[in-house]
């Protein structure tokens, strides 16, 4: 049995630690780096979620557009999208910026999102498509009653013939057959569960264009988009981001 001295001093010293563990959890504030900083005194690094990263490689893989940016912050706060009853399901600003940059970067011209609740980022994917003058958004939503706020939302922005919205499941027979054959990207943030997301990743990666992406959102904090992410890197170049609530984003491009 250890010394009650050597124990009270081992339990001092792990105490600021545990306190700022504490301090995160209790805030549901799971920044990677702040966990990646401290959990390893404490744990085992973390090491599950891995990228092909130079992060020039991708910013290499999609060179700035020379007709700048549309002016995403006038899509207005995604408060505005929704209504005080329902969850907030939104994604964070930065990855519906990303996304629409995304477009705009390669010229994408067919979109699809899957799960596009009450349509904060499908605006940025449809004002993306209208700065490059063509495309269509196909927005696929289970819930017909987000729908119809996403709708709403999309009409009030002036974007809604940018978009087509289909009620129904992201793996139905009925929606795939309604969906193109060949997509530039597909955004995908439904279920967030293990099974669902591996299924969802193989169906839509094969329909995407060569240079097509796959970008899911949730890869850090969902443990179900995070296990689906680490097993698709043997078919994709993987990079995985932090971003600003923790909830992580995850681009996949197909190997050559
Ligand atoms: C996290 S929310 C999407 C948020 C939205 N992409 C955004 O960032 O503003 C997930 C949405 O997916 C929908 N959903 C869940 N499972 C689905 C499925 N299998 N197919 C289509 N939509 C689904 C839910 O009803 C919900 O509206």
């Amino acid at each position: 049995m250890a010394p009650v001295g050597s124990r009270s001093i081992r339990l001092f010293r792990n105490l600021a630690v545990r306190l700022r563990l504490l301090r995160i959890a209790c805030g549901r504030r799971y920044v990677y780096h702040d966990l990646a900083r401290l959990l390893p005194p404490a744990a085992p690094e973390i090491s599950d979620l891995r990228g092909d990263i130079n992060p020039f490689a991708l910013a290499r893989e999609f060179p700035p557009s020379p007709g700048g940016l549309p002016d995403f912050a006038g899509i207005g706060p995604a408060a505005a999208f929704t209504r005080p009853e329902l969850p907030p399901w939104n994604s964070e600003p930065g990855v519906a910026e990303f996304l629409g940059e995304l477009i705009i970067r390669r010229k994408m011209r067919l979109v699809v999102e899957l799960g596009s609740f009450v349509g904060w980022t499908s605006a940025h994917l449809a004002l993306a498509l209208r700065h490059n003058g063509a495309g269509r958004l196909h927005c696929v939503e289970s819930v017909p009653d987000f729908i119809e706020v996403a709708r709403a939302n999309l009409a009030r922005l002036g974007l809604i013939d940018w978009v087509e919205f289909l009620a129904g499941e992201s793996l139905d027979a009925s929606i795939l057959a309604r969906l193109p054959a060949a997509v530039d990207l597909v955004f995908l943030d439904t279920t967030h569960q293990y099974d669902a997301t591996v299924k969802e990743i193989a169906c839509y990666a094969s329909r995407l264009t060569p240079q097509g992406c796959l970008v899911l959102h949730d890869s850090i904090r969902w443990g179900g988009v995070r296990r689906a992410v680490q097993e698709a890197a043997a078919a994709f170049r993987v990079f995985t981001f932090a971003t600003e609530q923790g909830n992580g984003l995850t681009v996949l491009l197909k190997r050559p």
